[in-house]
This record gives C-alpha cells, sequence and structure tokens, in this order.
C-alpha cells in the first residue's frame, strides 16, 4: 500500500542521512518489514558484541526486545544512545525475575546452601538482574554459550542458582550430565525450594521461570510429527521444556536452529520449535527443503512483534528530527556491575 512505500521510503532516508551514524541491529525474530532494514541480523550475542564494535555510531535503534537495548547500551560508550522503537517491548520471561525477590530469595537460598552458590543468569534478564549476578561473582549466559559458562561456574563455587529460564538451565545441567535429581526449582512467588532429596545433593538451583512462546512446543506437538511425517527431523530451541527436547532429534539456540538447516542437504525434512518470524523466515529461504513448525498453530513473540515498520519509522524519524525518543539508559550504577556479569562471559565467548 501507499502507506507502507511512505514508512519503507522515510527509514531508507533516515538510514542514508545518517549513514555511520546509525546502528540497526535486527534480532532474528524480527518481522520482515523490519529485518529487511537491518545492518546486521544476529542472535542475543551476536547483537551485543556487534553493538560494542559500532565505533562510528551515535545511535543504535535497536529491533528486537528491551533486555537487548539495554544490554547494549551497557556496552557501548557514554556518547553512544540506544533506543527501542517501542517501549513495550518486553520479555516475558525477563520480567519473571525482579531484583527485589531476587534479592531476598538469593538470601534464603544462600542460608539454606551455607554461602555454596555462584549466581548465573541468562542474558534475558532486566539489567538489574545482571547487576546482581555481577556483583555477586557470577556472570551472564545465552543460549548459544551456556554450557561452557556452566562448566566455568561449577570451578568457581559447587552450586549455581539458575535465572530465570529454568528450562535452559535444566536442559544445559542436563547436557552436562547432571541427573534431574540434583536440580531443584525455586519458586520466588511462594519463596519455596521444590525439591525432595537431601540439600546437599542439589547442584543447580533453577529460577522457577520460562519463555512464554517455547513453552507452547508440547509433547502431543512431538508425537503429532512423529505420526504424521516419519521421516521429519525435530530441531528445538532449548528454552523448550526438558520432555520435549528430550523427544527431539536435535535442540540448539537460534544460530544453531539456522545452522543446522543451513548445512542439511536438499530434500531435508524439518520441524522446528522455535518463534514463528523465524521459522518462516527459514522456511522462505530454504525452498529445496520441506520444513514446518513443530507446533501447526505456529508461536509468535508478542513483544518482539510490537517493533513492526511504523514504530521503526517513527523512531527514526524522531532521530532525525533532533527529538529522539524512547532512550535505553542504564543507570551507571547498575551498567558497572552488569557490565562485570557481561564480561565474565564475553572473555570466554
Ligand atoms: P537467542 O537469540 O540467544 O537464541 O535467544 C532466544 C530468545 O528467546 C531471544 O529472546
Ligand atoms: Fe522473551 Fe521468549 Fe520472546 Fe525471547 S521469545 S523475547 S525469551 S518471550
Amino acid at each position: 500500500t501507499m502507506e507502507t512505500t511512505e514508512l519503507e521510503q522515510k527509514v531508507l532516508q533516515v538510514k542514508r542521512e545518517m549513514g555511520e551514524k546509525l546502528f540497526l541491529p535486527g534480532h532474528h525474530y524480527q518481522k520482515d518489514e523490519v529485518i529487511q532494514f537491518a545492518d546486521a541480523r544476529g542472535d542475543s550475542l551476536k547483537l551485543a558484541q556487534l553493538s560494542a564494535s559500532q565505533h562510528e555510531a551515535e545511535a543504535i535503534v535497536f529491533c528486537g526486545v528491551h533486555f537487548m537495548a539495554e544490554t547494549a547500551d551497557i556496552l557501548t560508550r557514554e556518547d553512544q544512545h540506544v533506543y527501542l522503537p517501542d517501549m513495550r517491548a518486553g520479555c516475558s520471561m525477563a520480567d519473571m525475575a525482579n531484583i527485589q525477590q531476587t534479592e531476598k530469595s538469593w538470601d534464603r537460598l544462600m542460608e539454606l546452601f551455607d554461602d555454596t552458590i555462584l549466581p548465573l543468569t541468562y542474558v534475558n534478564s532486566t539489567a538489574a538482574i545482571k547487576a546482581f549476578v555481577g556483583k555477586n561473582g557470577g556472570a551472564t549466559v545465552t543460549s548459544s554459550n551456556a554450557a561452557d559458562m556452566l562448566k566455568w561456574a561449577f570451578s568457581q563455587k559447587e552450586r549455581i542458582l539458575f535465572l530465570p529460564d529454568q528450562h535452559l538451565g535444566r536442559n544445559t545441567a542436563y547436557d552436562l550430565g547432571i541427573p534431574l535429581n540434583q536440580m531443584a526449582v525455586w519458586d520466588p512467588i511462594v519463596e519455596e525450594l521444590l525439591y525432595d532429596g537431601p540439600l546437599e545433593a542439589v547442584k543447580v538451583i533453577l529460577w522457577k521461570g520460562h519463555c512464554s512462546v517455547h513453552e507452547n512446543f508440547r509433547v502431543a506437538n512431538v508425537e503429532q510429527v512423529r505420526t504424521d511425517h516419519p521421516n521429519m527431523k525435530i530441531i528445538v530451541h532449548p528454552e523448550c521444556s526438558r520432555e520435549v527436547v528430550e523427544l527431539s532429534d536435535l535442540s540448539g539456540s537460534t544460530n544453531a536452529i539456522i545452522q543446522a538447516i543451513e548445512n542439511a542437504p536438499p530434500g531435508s525434512e524439518w520441524a522446528i520449535g522455535t518463534e514463528m518470524n523465524l521459522v518462516n523466515r527459514i522456511i522462505q529461504e530454504h525452498p529445496e527443503q520441506h520444513i514446518i513448525s513443530l507446533n501447526p498453530r505456529m508461536c509468535p513473540c508478542l513483544t518482539m512483534n510490537r517493533i513492526d515498520l511504523p514504530h521503526l519509522a517513527w523512531s527514526l524519524e524522531s532521530l532525525a528530527e533532533g527529538r529522539p525518543q524512547n532512550v535505553i539508559r542504564v543507570e551507571s550504577s547498575v551498567a558497572s556491575d552488569a557490565r562485570k556479569a557481561l564480561d565474565r562471559m564475553l572473555v570466554r565467548a
């Protein structure tokens, strides 16, 4: 439509005018109408690293969710500003660990486990949680380096508190050979440790959070694919439940999923368990393979989708007119502790 063309022209015009002064990272889960304009596409780790290396950029308009924009702000210089085209683009998983709850829970857990815990947080968490983890000697992880980071954490302390995604924590620890009966779940709402065995046996404490997108891939979806498409390989993101990962053929981060499909021969058959925009893009980019979503109803991340063409055009226009909106600025005391947690990961990534 005319309106779409105008918005696209606006985006292109500002990009042209600002040149190297503008950097526009786009997460793989973003809509096509947005990702077409991204200077770089990536998973959360790659986008964080790329943002930190854009020395010419004065403005980073982050096409992703709030915690990613915060991470970009933490890793960039004071004079570089990060903007989020729609402030409502949050992450329900990140919101499952707030700082007050976390500090309170930490005190209880350190009492229960006699100071033997190191905290790790998935990057899908607020800057305040990253700062808490950094202050307490811990680090951030992403889905692509969680196993290495968990190994590192066990070289530091006897036990790990893994925030905020219980599934990534459980799946990663399980892959490292830690049995399920050595993993406890901490429910921050009722402040209760869900665990049957003796406390000494606990190696990993999983914060009771989850991704509301990836939890929509269910055992029944796996069973349906096995019945309908016996030759199909199933690949899922480790934010899916243990049961679903167990029944799938492969699991991996956003990047690992993209790589697996790219390296597969023509005629391969795949059911993918991750966010809808990425699955649709992979389907479009690989007509030589037969690819479906593991859940036929598709699973969009509604907050990722809040960044759309109208918001992107508005954000860029306001920037070009010298009245930028939606700046993401992490307070410096929080940022410096959060940076410690990020740096402990980045030196190992
Ligand atoms: P990655 O980009 O690290 O794979 O994370 C997936 C995700 O859920 C992002 O919100
Ligand atoms: Fe958060 Fe899940 Fe959306 Fe990623 S897909 S931004 S973890 S809600």
